[in-house]
């Protein structure tokens, strides 16, 4: 079956209605998509069935339905286990996969659905479910470009749609390393107030007065970061590592006099000591990145 290609009637398919596949499959209803939905457990597609969803009795009626095969389970178990019982209904279709995982199930489940006949084009889903189909939504995909480029009017009724490359391994790794970022700032944001409040001042002061402002300046150095991590290059330093590692003991220190769990801080103190032991001591903080992993490669894009 050769697959026609978007229209505001090319029929898609969404399998998995947790959160993340129920907020899915509303913004392709609200698209003006026909709709076919399943999920293991059937109540959950209710909602979506009175708004307008056709619901699939087993997956594999449900991927005979769309052109577009969006799946959005739990992890790659969960996605198998979705899709083990189909036969050959994926060949001929797009089959694009948002569940997260790492760039090597990406890999690997790439390989499961093309020898099925699928075009395949994994996803990194940058939203919260609220989000979705909003003006803040952005989903990262990579894999079967000419897949990608056939569906994606429909796919941009999810989100802003961003292109990362042929290899289906990106979206997630991309994905993946955004996700860092945000675990990195929650982790320095949850140290903080907990530590400005031990003397009964108020976060909510303390993060709208100074915190935001403060992590704001400190994010508008990351280009010139970016530029020497890139380039290799570690310009002259103005806060050397070795004063840093030295401040950072009375962080440690005074956290824990003021009952403050330091367990978050502790791998950054331990990353500063080790860049002094390798002779780090008189760069900058973007040398630091050169301990964590090599010099790294271009995305094959
Ligand atoms: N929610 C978010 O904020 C968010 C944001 C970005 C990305 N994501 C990603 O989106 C994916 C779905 O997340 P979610 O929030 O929708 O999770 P969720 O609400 O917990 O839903 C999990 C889904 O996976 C299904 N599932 C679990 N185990 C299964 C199995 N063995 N066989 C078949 N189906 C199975 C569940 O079916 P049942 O209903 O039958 O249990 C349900 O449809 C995850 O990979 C998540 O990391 C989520």
């Amino acid at each position: 079956m050769h697959v026609s290609g978007t229209s505001p009637v090319t029929p898609v398919t969404v399998l998995g209605l947790g959160a993340m596949g129920s907020a899915l499959a509303t913004a392709f209803l609200d698209g003006g998509r026909p709709v076919t939905v399943w999920n293991r457990t059937p109540a959950r597609a209710d909602a979506l069935a009175a708004r307008g969803a056709t619901r699939a009795d087993d997956a594999r009626q449900a991927v005979t339905a769309g052109e577009l095969v969006v799946l959005c389970v739990l992890d790659h178990t969960a996605a198998y286990a979705t899709l083990g019982a189909i036969g050959d209904a994926l060949k001929g279709r797009t089959l694009v996969h948002l569940t997260n995982g790492t760039p090597a199930q990406a890999r690997e489940f790439a390989e499961w659905a093309t020898q099925r006949g699928a075009r395949y084009v994994d996803g990194g889903i940058m939203a919260v479910p609220p989000m979705i189909g909003g003006p803040g939504s952005l989903v990262l995909y990579s894999g079967d470009r000419s897949a990608l480029e056939e569906h994606r009017a429909a796919l941009e009724l999810l989100g802003a749609a961003r292109w990362l490359g042929d290899d289906p391994g990106l979206a997630s790794l991309y994905d993946l390393a955004l996700l860092s970022g945000m675990y990195g700032l929650f982790a320095g944001y949850l140290h903080a107030t907990a530590l400005a409040r031990t003397e009964g001042g108020s976060t909510r002061e303390f993060t709208d007065e100074l915190l935001i402002p403060w992590m704001t300046a400190m994010m508008s150095g990351f280009p010139d970061w970016a530029r020497q991590i890139d380039s290799g290059e570690f310009g002259p330093a103005s806060s050397p590592l070795a004063m840093q590692a030295t401040a950072f003991v009375n962080l440690i220190e005074a956290s824990t006099a003021q009952g403050v769990d330091p367990a978050l801080m502790i791998p950054v103190q331990e990353l500063l000591n080790r860049a002094v032991s390798a002779g780090l001591g008189d760069q900058d903080s973007p040398a630091l990145a050169t301990l964590l992993s090599g010099p790294g490669k271009e995305p094959v894009r």
